[in-house]
């Protein structure tokens, strides 16, 4: 049996890319497993898809701790205590802070939409579209403390259609950051059990 790479996913919403990550590791040479679900929104659509898939999902709310370490601490303890040595943020809607960002430095990677470095932050279809560009996509990159600043690890292009609308060119880029994210954990996995083999 290989050893694979237990991972947690931080979610704020629906959770596509958390499923697409969960899908991908139910492959049998999938160099990772996802072994736990963090929502910072109770309700958040990504908790009870994780469940489905037999994945264990909770929330911690940030107002439950008296300040952003404390609440960023306890999800730590909740990723230490499952073994978890890769995180991934699938939408997770909130900044984090350096020190869990320099916790988790080489083990913690976003999935972004633009092709960064343009269109860091949100909104990013909308910018493509009021710049008139001709093309977009969607990146996954390592996090760092500067937001969206990571190095890239993957990325992909879609173009963008003259009759583009914001939610015809997100389903678009949507469907590549499905594709690529689980590329990106599966070499990462892979890099992180061969430097430890
Ligand atoms: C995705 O577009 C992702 O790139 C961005 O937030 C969105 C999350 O969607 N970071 P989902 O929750 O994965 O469906």
């Amino acid at each position: 049996m290989v050893r694979r790479v237990k991972v947690g996913v931080l979610i704020s919403g629906r959770g596509s890319n958390m499923a697409a990550l969960i899908d991908a590791a139910r492959a049998p040479d999938f160099p990772a497993e996802i072994v736990l679900v963090v929502s910072n929104i109770a309700g958040a659509g990504g908790l009870e898809k994780a469940r489905a898939a037999g994945v264990e999902a909770i929330t911690l709310g940030a107002r439950s701790f008296p300040d952003k370490d404390a609440f960023e601490a306890a999800i730590d303890a909740e990723l230490r205590r499952r073994g978890v040595e890769i995180v991934c943020l699938a939408g997770y809607m909130r900044i984090l802070g350096r020190a869990f960002v320099e916790r988790w430095a080489g083990r913690m990677i976003n999935i972004h939409p633009s092709l960064l470095p343009l269109h860091k932050g949100l909104h990013t279809h909308e910018r493509a579209l009021a710049e008139g560009a001709k093309e977009h996509g969607c990146s996954v990159h390592l996090v760092t403390a500067e937001l969206d600043d990571g190095p890239i690890l993957a990325q992909a292009r879609v173009p963008v259609l003259p009759d583009d609308d914001v939610d015809g060119l997100a389903a678009r880029v949507l469907v590549e950051e499905h594709r690529i994210y689980p590329q990106a954990l599966r070499r990462l996995a892979q890099d992180i059990r061969g430097g430890m083999a």
